[in-house]
Order: structure tokens, then C-alpha cells, then sequence
């Protein structure tokens, strides 16, 4: 999301998840819960404990295409000595941004659902930071739920509960282990000139990581499009439509960094023989 760009504080936070070194970065500022449950989610994961006076936490005020440029080039060399190995970009919050001024008939359709879906991403921030990433030759994913709002990172102390709190939590578990399968094959982990588009559906229903299943789809709807066989067909079915079935399906969906729009069916093929270990599964119909 992007309609407080100008003046919101871009967090771009670098942790080291051993083995791998990731830079973490979102668009809806430092003090989210959001992205202090995925902090937590990938040091859990990777051992290095949250502390408040970290400094592997830093915020750019500016756009979050130009907070990850600075994790790439200026922390990473500080933290990891070189590149890092993953961006991970998001997990962004929540479902009701309407880009007020930017408006257009096509996000217009598009704006009651996570505006990371299909059409929607050509105004995100937080898929303009993996597409950056990835332009750098840094491995990326953009990741998007349907819940959550903004709210301060205190709030998942004091309200665990709230769907902000859950939301936090889940998704960040999800991502940590994505970003875990994805990272496990080795180099590279992702073909050059594309990003992945990850969306997870709301947690009213979905309220445990164990909940979700993860289904290879793609950016926009074209019943003539001949994608990557898999689940026996040659079309994948689009990101609205997978995590708009009930069953809590999370959309895993290969961009090209550049167009920001769907890719060939042998670049599909390479990235789906990557996440088999996720695992990957088919819709339900
Ligand atoms: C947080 O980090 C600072 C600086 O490294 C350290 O002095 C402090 O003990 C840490 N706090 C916790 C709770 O780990
Ligand atoms: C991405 O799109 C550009 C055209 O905008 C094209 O030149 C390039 O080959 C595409 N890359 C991939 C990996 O699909």
C-alpha cells in the first residue's frame, strides 16, 4: 500500500537468520505490529532474539523502494559483510487502501480486496520493494494478508488476541516458513528479472499457520493463458480466486520485476519445482 508514502517512515530492518541473511522491509512504517511479528517470526526462526534498543532496526523516511535500496547496499555490507541472501518485503497490512488519488477503474474493482492482488500491485509499495530487490540481483518475496490494521507494535502485548495480533503472528510464521523452503535449495533461489507475489487470506477462519495451505497461482485472470502445468491444467488460477475460496489458501504467484506481470510457463516451471516443500496444493473446486 502506498497512500501514506509521503508520510509514513519506511522500516528496513536487517536480521540475521542463520544461515541466511535477510533484509526485512515493509510500507507501512517501523512501529506496525505487522512487521515487529515478522521480525519475531524470522529471529525465532533464526535465533537472534528481538531487543528493543536493536540496532538491526532502521526506518528510511522515503519510499520503500528507497528503504530497501538502503538494506541492500548500505546495512547489509554492515551487518552481513556483503549482500543479503533474501528480501523479504512485507508482510503488508490489511485490505482498505483505496489510493485516493491514484484512482483508477481497474483498482477501483479491486479495492475491497488486499490491494496486492492481480491488477492491484502496480501502486504497491511493498511489491515495488521486492521488484527493486530483484532488480539488484537479491532474491525477493512480497508478502500481503487480508487482515490486520495499523496498529503499534505494543498492541501485540497488550492485546494478543485482537486480528491485528493474530494476524502478526500467523503471517509472519508463514513467511518464515516460505522464506525457510524457498532459501533451502541453494543458489540460485529464484530465476534472474522475477519476484514472488504472496497473499494470505483473512484469519477470521484461519486463525493457526497449521490452517493454511499454500496453492501456485497466478497474477491475472486469462482463461487462455498457457501456464506451467500443475493440478491438471495448464491455467493456474488466479491470486483473487485462490485465497477467495474458502479453505484458507495463500496465493504464491512468480512476477517479472520489471512488468510487474505474469511470466512464461518455463520461468513458472522453475520457481514450482522450488516450493514443493512448502508443500504446494491444489484448489479445491
Ligand atoms: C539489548 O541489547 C543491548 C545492546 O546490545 C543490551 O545491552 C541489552 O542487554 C539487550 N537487552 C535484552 C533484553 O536482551
Ligand atoms: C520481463 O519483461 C521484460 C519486458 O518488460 C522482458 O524483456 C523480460 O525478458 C521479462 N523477464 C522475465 C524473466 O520474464
Amino acid at each position: 500500500m502506498s497512500m501514506f508514502r509521503n508520510i509514513v517512515f519506511v522500516l528496513c530492518l536487517v536480521s540475521a537468520v542463520r544461515p541466511y541473511n535477510i533484509v526485512l522491509t515493509n510500507d507501512d512504517g517501523w512501529a506496525t505490529a505487522s512487521i515487529r511479528g515478522q521480525y519475531a517470526a524470522l529471529t525465532n526462526a533464526g535465533y537472534n532474539g528481538y531487543n528493543a534498543s536493536d540496532t538491526r532496526l532502521n526506518y528510511v523516511n522515503s519510499y520503500p523502494v528507497d528503504a530497501v535500496r538502503y538494506g541492500i547496499q548500505t546495512l547489509a555490507p554492515q551487518f552481513f559483510s556483503g549482500s543479503p541472501d533474501f528480501v523479504v518485503s512485507g508482510p503488508n497490512i490489511g485490505s482498505t487502501n483505496l489510493f485516493p488519488s491514484l484512482l483508477s477503474f481497474s483498482r477501483l474493482t479491486s479495492a475491497l480486496q488486499p490491494d496486492n492482488l492481480g491488477t492491484g500491485i502496480d501502486g504497491s509499495g511493498t511489491v515495488g520493494a521486492a521488484c527493486e530487490a530483484a532488480k539488484e540481483g537479491i532474491p525477493s518475496t512480497a508478502f500481503s494478508g487480508d487482515s490486520g490494521s495499523q496498529v503499534s507494535y505494543t498492541t501485540l502485548a497488550s492485546s494478543p488476541d485482537s486480528s491485528s495480533s493474530v494476524a502478526a503472528r500467523v503471517y509472519g510464521a508463514l513467511t518464515a516458513h516460505f522464506a525457510g523452503v524457498l532459501l533451502a535449495g541453494g543458489a540460485p533461489v529464484l530465476p534472474s528479472g522475477v519476484t514472488l507475489n504472496v497473499n494470505y487470506p483473512a484469519v477470521d477462519s484461519c486463525g493457526a499457520a497449521a490452517d493454511y495451505s499454500w496453492v501456485f497461482s497466478r497474477l491475472v485472470q486469462d482463461a487462455s493463458a498457457v501456464d506451467v502445468e500443475t493440478c491438471g491444467s495448464t491455467v493456474l488460477p488466479y491470486e483473487e480466486e485462490v485465497v477467495g475460496t474458502s479453505g484458507c489458501y495463500a496465493s504464491v504467484t512468480v512476477i517479472n520485476a520489471t512488468s510487474k506481470t505474469d511470466v512464461d510457463a518455463a520461468t513458472q516451471s522453475a520457481v514450482l519445482g522450488r516450493l514443493g516443500n512448502l508443500p504446494l496444493s491444489c484448489l479445491s473446486s
